[in-house]
């Protein structure tokens, strides 16, 4: 069997605190005015930069290096925190999803088996994000899937929208919708019944997580499965330029619709006999759906009508809940992760997080994607798991400071308590703010982020501990969209385009602290080293080897 434990590391000491520290969103990027980490006071952080160069380096935290299918997808804080966390690359739902598609396997395995028993007399019903932005979903998977499910026998499809505008440029929404539109219209040619049946932007319709506000889920539910919206539209095309044209509308936060036909009927209400699929393959913003659509218990909201159908996710998206039961892609089998192995061999763990909750939920980024999509602790008696909630109903560019502060307040006492061995934390400001595209406000997160870090470097020092600070993915160290070149695009009226969404760029690791050995060095014989590599690192700052199996650590030590 598995051996848990893990070698002493031969030269470096057990015993010594350790600060895992991930600023979410917080990229290296060249400075100019819309590198917002450059605009902030970031003195922390500049210090770690400008200090001993064998102690901060650049790692890659997108494509490849992150089990996303190519160097051209942006990082996110599933694959980044699962790279982190798991100290291995795993092939990644987009990746999966791709393969089964190529391989045509998606379509020979229970889960479309299962819902193809609807096509005969049922409505087939696709429901999720559509964009290209690649971290919840795919447009050209949906695409293949429209085409893959027509030629296998379903006669109806109606698809549920939800636009982007998040990973993808704000206004996209109507381009994906033209070419979605395009492909229904050329199945229609081939005797198919494909519409558009709904809509909604993805932050007020459906895609909310971590059960911070089921509105959300209820208003997708309503245009979804009942076909009531506030909104009713003739075509997808109508209502997307339509609700765009309302003041302060953007693709994020467009008001639920409804697709009706000539007498006003909605065209495309889930009803018995029918089968759905949710075509995201990232987790996160499609459980509670997912629950939605799955259990007979449920009191979330008032379903009003619970339609008989079959019903499957594009993958299963809660391993510890089995949610969905019915999936057309089997998930990533994260395992064996450095949470795991340090729980094993005696490491005391503080995990600590902002999330979008009132109320206490099990699901985190530096909890449950750095344990491999694994909801729950793995030795209660080792693990402490905090949530900071955040203020609610309200975009965070309006609260750039969110709750970081007290997110660094609640490490520095774990640290000071004694308790842990290793205190890790998720500063979330860069990222949530940097989503909302506001330049100003994101200035704003930044500096409060570097703020945070040095309430808890100066818990480290205090307590004679080590430190290693760095980030899942870049965001906002970019606002704008650029060429190949590198220079800002501009719209129509002259005005730069926003980069709402995540980048490419690397990520900084920074190691410290009056506890690190004082022979440790970064390595400057890995060729390109990416977040994976950061699990083993900590594994040795905690005085252990890492498995053989993960990814090299980033850290020597010379003798001195
Ligand atoms: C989101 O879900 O908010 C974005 O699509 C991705 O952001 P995250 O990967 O940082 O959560
Ligand atoms: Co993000």
């Amino acid at each position: 069997g598995l051996s848990w434990t893990l070698p002493d590391h031969p030269k470096l000491p057990k015993g010594k605190p350790v600060a895992v520290v991930v600023l979410d969103g917080w990229g290296e990027a060249n400075a100019d005015q819309y590198n917002c980490i450059h605009v902030a006071q970031t003195p922390v952080m500049d210090s770690l930069k400008n200090g001993a160069p064998e102690k901060w380096r650049l790692v890659k935290a997108h494509g490849t290096a992150v089990g996303l299918p190519s160097d051209d997808d942006m990082g996110n804080s599933e694959v980044g925190h699962n790279a982190l966390g798991a100290g291995r690359i795993f092939a990644q739902g987009a990746k999966l999803v791709d393969q089964a598609l190529a391989s045509g396997k998606i379509y020979e395995g229970d889960g479309f088996n299962y819902i193809k028993e609807s096509f005969e007399n049922g409505t087939l019903h696709l429901i999720g994000l559509l964009s290209d932005g690649g971290v919840h979903s795919r447009l050209d998977q949906l695409q293949l899937l429209l085409k893959g499910a027509s030629e296998r026998g379903a006669k109806r499809i109606r698809v549920h929208i939800l636009t982007d505008g998040r990973d993808v440029l704000d206004g996209s929404s109507v381009g994906f919708v033209e070419t979605l539109e395009n492909d229904l219209s050329e199945l229609r040619g081939k005797g198919v019944d494909a519409q558009i049946a709904s809509g909604g932007g993805r932050m007020y319709v459906t895609m909310d997580r971590y059960e911070n506000d089921w509105d959300v889920v209820k208003r997708g539910w309503d245009a979804q499965v009942l076909g009531e919206a506030p909104y009713k539209f003739k075509s997808a095309l109508e209502a997307v330029k339509t609700l765009r044209a309302q003041p302060n509308a953007n693709d994020q936060y467009l008001p639920p619709f409804v697709i009706v036909d000539d007498s006003g009927k909605p065209v495309g209400p889930v009803l018995d006999g029918d089968a759905v699929v949710t075509i995201n393959f990232r987790a996160d913003r499609m459980v509670m759906l997912a629950k939605a659509l799955e259990y007979a218990d449920f009191d979330k909201f008032d379903r009003v009508r619970v339609p008989k159908i079959r019903y499957a996710g594009m993958l299963q998206y809660d391993g510890e809940l089995k949610l969905p039961s019915i999936y057309l892609v089997s998930p990533p089998e994260i395992d064996r992760t450095s949470g795991e192995y340090l729980v094993k061999n005696g490491i005391r763990t503080f995990a600590c997080r902002q999330s979008c909750v009132i109320e206490t939920v099990k699901f985190g980024h530096v909890t449950f994607f750095w344990n491999g999509n694994r909801s729950g602790y793995f030795d209660e008696s080792k693990e402490e798991y905090v949530e900071v909630p955040s203020d609610s109903g309200i975009t965070f560019n309006v609260a750039p400071k969110m709750k970081a502060l007290e997110i660094a307040e609640k490490a520095r006492d774990a640290l000071l308590s004694g308790k842990f061995d290793q205190v890790r934390v998720n500063l979330p400001n860069g990222d949530m703010v940097g989503h909302t595209g506001d330049i100003e406000a994101t200035v704003v997160a930044c500096k409060v982020a570097d703020e945070a870090v040095k309430i808890i470097l100066d818990a480290v020092e205090q307590v004679g501990g080590i430190y290693l600070v760095t980030a899942d993915h870049g965001n906002a160290e970019d606002m704008v969209k650029r060429n190949k070149s590198g220079k800002p695009l501009l719209d129509k009226n002259g005005g730069i385009q926003i980069l709402t969404s995540h980048t490419l760029q690397p990520v900084p690791v920074a190691i410290g602290g009056p506890g690190l050995h004082p022979g440790v060095k970064f390595r400057t014989d890995i060729q390109t080293p990416g977040l994976a590599n950061v699990a083993a690192t900590v594994m040795n700052l905690h005085g252990f080897e890492a498995p053989s199996d993960y990814e090299t650590t980033l850290i020597e030590v010379a003798d001195n």
